[in-house]
């Protein structure tokens, strides 16, 4: 699925570094940032993301003068460099020349130029313009020896992710005629039968612009696929310009799996990559933030088809667009960042380099904050440098297939999200991560996939709330219980087909068979209402009024509104595997106890003997092993391998303690 790149790695050992912005300081300060560079043990950043007004300052006129020196500068002093194509931000002029390119909202608002970003992606203006300047750039820098590697614009639909312009309108009615055989496809599709939504032709279709009550779902789920493929487009385009230039260098863009951002189904730009990078900002508010910043981890490296990727952006402190952006806490620098490179990440790149005097993103952290050299901060980038210079062996070694995987999927995550559902309390990511946090807290490797990948190898499959599941995917799981594995799905999986129309006679219509269930009735909970299982179970938010047809009723409802009907099933088969399928959604511990039950079945259990509270991930290669550890409590906690511990640059006897918000990595005996 992902292009696999077989070159060289951008840097010797784990890429370290941070997007660099010298265009926003004079020349004198160029000098210095270097000389920080190299004692930070920085070796690569990340140039011109932003730099397109100062590099064409009017259309045509150049100005590479300050380009060539710094990254001759950066050459000197052996730092790579991640050159960007500028399309994140065009210059104003390209705006003044042509305003049609701005983004137009649902409500009609044409946004306008003075931030970043600001352009609709099926525009042909920026498509010109966006080729135009990579060639440019490519042809002028691509063979110059310190660039390692292509960074396409920055995280693409980020802020302009949806476009309702006339340009839009189009481009979405000539992706529809190459989806649908013909105008009555398309009406079956979107169910326009309903409120006489009835389309005589392509021409009268509009994108999903404001309107006066609920939009067709068919209609805005297009819409997201729609979207997300124009974006797949334009990095394609702009790949093919540095790939037709420059070969020999590999071809990144920077990916926002994090939060809940899924503007792009990022499965369709894995192809298009040579190396798949993220970039990753915790909440900071979230005391489980770490536990999101894994399951992020773990997603990428499923996106990555489990090779090594680059962590291109994170932030050494705090952030300034969340609305309190708490600094990070003594040691949250290192623990992030291993914790990124524990779950496959091969680089530890920051936004930024220098923390900005001005603009917009002037409070936010960066390698050097506004204090200068002289700071605790600058100190704890230089230690970092440090104990990345002796994970260099980790580099190219990959994180060891776990048993168990947990699938996800963007489309799945569009069509959850529509409007009008049962209950506004189920989101789509909310019962994937907790299952994901449960794991990480049993110490339990598990593999985070997107739903189209193969399951052969694994031994649990965890399907939670994949509300539009892929058509293949019950055949595949049917194929995991045959051979004695566990699977476990839950509520509002497999309610739809691909065009968001309910699958009739009973739900989850796409895993009746594999369940052994039939649900008649969804019945969510009143707000903060719960629900009391048989085995002591607490649910929440949702429960089904549902028949077991082949199926072991596991736990029943106490009470509430599906009181005495089954609420956990299993249907067994004869080689050992079994169906799991869960009717609410658990609160942590019933939810725990549950997922203990299946890996238990599966025979699956932690890493390490581990306490609770401990981070465990191991990276294999032909040349040894390593196990992170990483302890997120406030108390030392036992660490049973033994070998050498590369953080602390000392040997970890078996049983010796990770200390308190400390990592340890051992290179293991
Ligand atoms: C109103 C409308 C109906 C239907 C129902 C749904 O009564 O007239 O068409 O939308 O609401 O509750
Ligand atoms: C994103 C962008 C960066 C910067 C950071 C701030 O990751 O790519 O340019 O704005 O957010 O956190």
């Amino acid at each position: 699925m992902t292009a696999r790149w077989t070159g060289p790695w951008p840097t010797e050992g784990i890429a370290f570094g941070a997007d660099y912005n010298p265009e926003q300081w004079p020349e004198e300060v160029w000098a210095d940032d270097v000389a920080l560079m190299r004692e930070a043990g920085v070796t690569l950043v990340s140039l011109g993301i932003f730099s397109w007004g100062q590099l064409e300052p009017a259309q045509g006129v150049f100005d590479f003068g300050w380009l060539d020196r710094i990254i001759d500068l950066l050459h000197e002093n052996g730092i790579g460099v991640d050159l960007a194509t500028p399309s994140a931000a065009p210059p104003v002029w390209l705006h003044l020349a042509h305003p049609e390119m701005l983004p137009v909202d649902a409500d009609g608002l044409r946004l306008t130029h003075g931030s970043r970003e600001s352009w609709c992606v099926s525009s042909p203006i920026i498509r010109h313009h966006a080729t135009r300047i990579a060639r440019v750039i490519a042809e002028r820098y691509g063979h110059h020896p310190a660039v390692r590697m292509w960074h396409v614009s920055n995280e693409l639909a980020c802020h302009n992710g949806r476009c309702y312009c006339d340009v839009s309108a189009a481009a979405f009615r000539d992706w529809l005629g190459k989806e649908y055989a013909d105008i009555d496809a398309l009406n079956l599709a979107w169910g326009t039968a309903f409120w006489g939504q009835r389309y005589a032709s392509f021409d009268q279709i509009l994108p999903p612009r404001r309107t006066t009550t609920i939009a067709n779902p068919g209609q805005r789920l297009d819409f997201e696929r729609f979207s997300s493929d124009a974006f797949v487009a334009h990095l394609e385009a702009e790949a093919a310009v540095l790939r037709e230039v420059t070969p020999h260098l590999p071809v990144t863009t920077n990916y926002m799996v994090m939060g809940d951002f899924h503007q792009i189904d990022y499965t369709q730009t894995t192809p298009l990559v040579d190396i798949v990078s993220n970039d990753h900002y915790l909440s900071a508010e979230d005391p489980r933030g770490w536990a999101e910043l894994a399951f992020s981890a773990d997603r990428v490296r499923g996106l990555a088809g489990g090779e090594p990727w680059v962590l291109m952006e994170h932030s050494t402190s705090a952030v300034n667009w969340q609305p309190r952006n708490l600094a990070k806490e003594p040691g949250q620098l290192l623990r992030n960042s291993l914790q990124h490179v524990a779950r496959g990440s091969d680089g530890v790149l920051f936004f930024q380099w220098r923390q900005s005097r001005a603009g917009a993103e002037k409070y936010h952290s960066g390698m050097v904050p506004h204090a200068g050299r002289d700071s605790q901060l600058f100190r704890d980038v230089v230690e970092l440098g440090a104990t990345l210079g002796r994970l260099a062996e980790v580099r190219g070694s990959r994180v060891e297939q776990a048993r168990v995987a947990l699938l996800w999927d963007t489309q799945a995550w569009w069509a959850a999200e529509l409007e009008a559902h049962p209950t506004v309390d189920l989101r789509y990511l909310d019962l994937a991560r907790r299952l994901h946090g449960a794991l990480v807290d049993a110490g339990v490797a598990v593999d985070v996939l997107p739903a189209g990948t193969a399951l052969d190898g694994y031994d649990v499959v965890l399907v939670p709330t994949l509300y539009l599941a892929p058509q293949d995917l019950s055949d595949r799981l049917t194929d995991v219980v045959d051979r004695g594995g566990q699977v476990l799905v839950s509520y509002f999986s497999g309610i739809v087909d691909a065009s968001d129309r309910v699958l009739l006679g009973g739900y989850p219509g796409a895993f009746r068979d594999l369940l052994g269930v039939r649900v008649e009735e969804f019945a969510p909970l009143a707000a903060e209402g719960t629900t009391t299982l048989s085995d002591g179970s607490t649910g929440e938010v949702w429960t089904e009024r549902m028949t077991s047809s082949g199926a072991e009723v596991i736990a029943t409802y106490l009470d509430g509104p599906s009181v005495g009907g089954p609420a956990v099933t299993r249907r067994d088969t004869p080689s050992g595997g079994a169906a799991w399928y869960l009717s609410t959604r658990l609160d942590d511990p019933s939810l725990a106890d549950l997922l203990g039950r299946v890996l238990a079945a599966a025979g699956v259990s932690s890493l390490v003997p581990s306490p609770g509270g401990l981070e465990v991930v191991r990276r294999t290669s032909g040349s040894g092993s390593w196990l992170f550890a990483l302890n997120h409590t406030s108390i030392d906690l036992p660490l049973h391998v033994s070998g050498h511990d590369l953080v602390a640059d000392r040997r970890h006897e078996a049983g010796t303690d990770v200390p308190a918000r400390g990592v340890v990595v051992v290179r293991e005996d």
